[in-house]
């Protein structure tokens, strides 16, 4: 049974991401960072938890982790853990799932304005 607590929405379709990229979606409020890591997605916010205006989609992307261009806060991109860098907030991270071609991003639907 779904949980009605949570929707999915699509983001963008596979072939937009190259391999080892990440880039920012703003789309029914949201600002996400979305990461393409060899064939696996995944999404976070886009706004750095550490002083909150850092763009994590002009970061640093190495392997699973994103370093952030302001003050190199390093997190990893799969738990959203801060693993180094100035002591901060781990990162929130969203569930992603690929259906077809399109990259599809679980989030609360009071984060979510207008239809979804
Ligand atoms: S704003 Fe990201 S490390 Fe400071």
């Amino acid at each position: 049974m779904a949980d009605a607590a949570v929707i999915w929405i699509t983001v963008a379709q596979t072939s937009a991401l190259m391999p080892e990229s990440v880039t920012a979606i703003r789309q029914d409020g949201l600002d996400l960072a979305i990461y393409r890591v060899g064939e696996a997605f995944y999404a976070s916010d886009n706004i750095c938890p550490h002083a909150y205006n850092g763009r994590l989609s002009r970061g640093f992307l190495e392997g699973g982790t994103i370093e952030c261009p302001l003050h190199g806060a390093v997190f990893e991109i799969k738990t959203g853990r801060a693993i180094d860098g100035p002591y901060c907030a781990d990162l929130k991270t969203f569930p992603v799932r690929v259906v077809g071609d399109e990259i599809q991003v679980e989030v609360d639907p009071a984060d979510v304005i207008g239809p979804a």
